[in-house]
């Protein structure tokens, strides 16, 4: 038995548990775009090898001041907007990168969208924590304690990153993407599950930030500024990485009913553009079904999947009716996947476009988001091209 594998709808006697369904989505990128060339003026690394090696040709990183709470605020007001709702009744913020190490960051990022009092909570499971997040939230659903939740998957990547880590520093990258989760019933468009989950703890060191918690701290060692950045054995983590996302998917597939060939779109999380095919290979799925922004965004962490999907929402590359697969792999190791048959939802914008002026929501129910902003179009082609079906 592999971590933890459980229906988000089942009936005991007459009682049936209320699914978690998708009503909005949002994502949110810090407008500095750092491209391979920029990386190239400073590291002993080339575009091509950048591209070729990772699929990324920019990224975007959030400039000094710009916090892990800004961008996820940003992500959660288009998430809200594109659910229709001003309030939920809990936040959860999945990151490795907390504004502090006390207190957790969703309380702040709650009251920042006029949410004061509701349950708010991080999920530390690096790259994996959307989808751990995203089945905490069904669990909060399921179980009454809230009937609307926000999951925001959030980042600032580049808080963490030794710029002279050539082998990190072209990948991480900095962004923020939420979902807006609603109590509905199991059958409907957007009702998440089954999901699987799972961890192993013998591979923490592959992927870590060594200081900064209580283990350097109570050794007594003086701490090496270097053991504040991000360090990864990339080989061995793209190898874990293709194995456990593939496996795990292969679980909720199986657990919901349908065949792999149904899926008409896999959300991964976005490491490497490689990762990404090696998995659609491994599940013997045509590569155009892969969801992919890679090449614009970079590694987002915990933002990915949902910042992948804002986006696939925003351009038509994702539409209602289809049968979805998120799946995500990261520190700790960690796992996870879900998956989902795509709602109709309004129309949310791309996580590129310029953040709307701030706008308090209400509540209270009298939110006042204004207008959607038109869309700017971006110099670059998204790189998920509609899936052939
Ligand atoms: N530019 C030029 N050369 C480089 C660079 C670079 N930026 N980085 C590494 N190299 C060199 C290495 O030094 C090595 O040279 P050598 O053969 O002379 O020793 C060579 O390229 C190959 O190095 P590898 O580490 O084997 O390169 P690889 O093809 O594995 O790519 C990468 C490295 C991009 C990190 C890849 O391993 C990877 O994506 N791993 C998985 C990452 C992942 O899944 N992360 C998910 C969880 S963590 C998170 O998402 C936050």
């Amino acid at each position: 038995m592999q971590g933890i594998q459980y229906e988000s709808t089942y009936s005991a006697g007459t009682v049936t548990t209320r699914s978690a369904v998708l009503a909005g989505v949002g994502g949110w990128v810090p407008p500095r775009v750092v491209t391979n060339a920029d990386l190239s003026a400073g590291l002993d690394t080339s575009d091509e090898w950048i591209r070729s090696r990772t699929g990324i040709a920019q990224r975007h990183l959030v400039d000094p001041g710009m916090s892990t709470a800004d961008l996820a605020v940003e992500a959660a007001r288009r998430a809200l907007a594109s659910a229709g709702t001003p309030g939920v009744d809990a936040v959860v913020v999945a990151t490795m990168t907390p504004d502090r190490s006390c207190p957790a960051t969703a309380p702040e990022v709650a009251s920042r969208l006029g949410l004061t009092g509701v349950a708010a909570y991080d999920l530390g499971a690096v790259c994996s924590g959307f989808v751990y997040s995203l089945a905490t939230a069904a669990g909060l659903i399921a179980t009454e304690l809230a009937d609307q939740v926000l999951v925001i998957g959030a980042d600032a990547l580049s808080s963490v990153t030794n710029p002279a880590d050539r082998t990190t520093a072209v990948v991480l990258a900095d962004g923020a993407g939420a979902f807006v989760l609603r109590a509905g019933g199991p059958d409907e468009p957007g009702a998440l599950g089954p999901f699987d989950l799972g961890s192993d703890g013998g591979g923490s060191d592959l992927i870590q930030v060594a200081a900064g918690g209580a283990r350097q701290r109570l050794s007594g060692r003086p701490t090496d500024p270097a053991d504040f950045y991000f360090t990864m054995d990339g080989r061995e983590v793209f190898r874990n990485a293709v194995t456990r996302m593939a496996a795990s998917s292969r679980t909720v597939v199986r657990r919901v009913g349908w065949q792999l060939d149904e899926v008409d779109r896999v959300v991964s999380h976005q490491a490497n553009s490689r990762i990404l095919s090696a998995l659609a290979d491994e599940l013997d799925l045509d590569r155009k079904r892969i969801v992919s922004n890679i090449d614009r965004v970079g590694n987002t962490g915990a933002a990915s999947i949902p910042l992948a999907i804002a986006d696939a929402d925003a351009t038509g590359v994702v539409t209602a009716g289809d049968r979805v697969l998120l799946t995500a792999f990261g520190g700790g190791l960690t796992w996870g996947s879900t998956v989902l048959v795509w709602p109709r939802l309004r129309p949310a914008e791309r996580p590129e476009d310029p953040p709307k002026p701030a706008v308090a929501t209400d509540p209270a129910g009298a939110g006042t988001e204004p207008a959607p902003a038109p869309h700017q179009p971006t110099s670059e082609p998204p790189v998920a091209g509609p899936a052939t079906r």
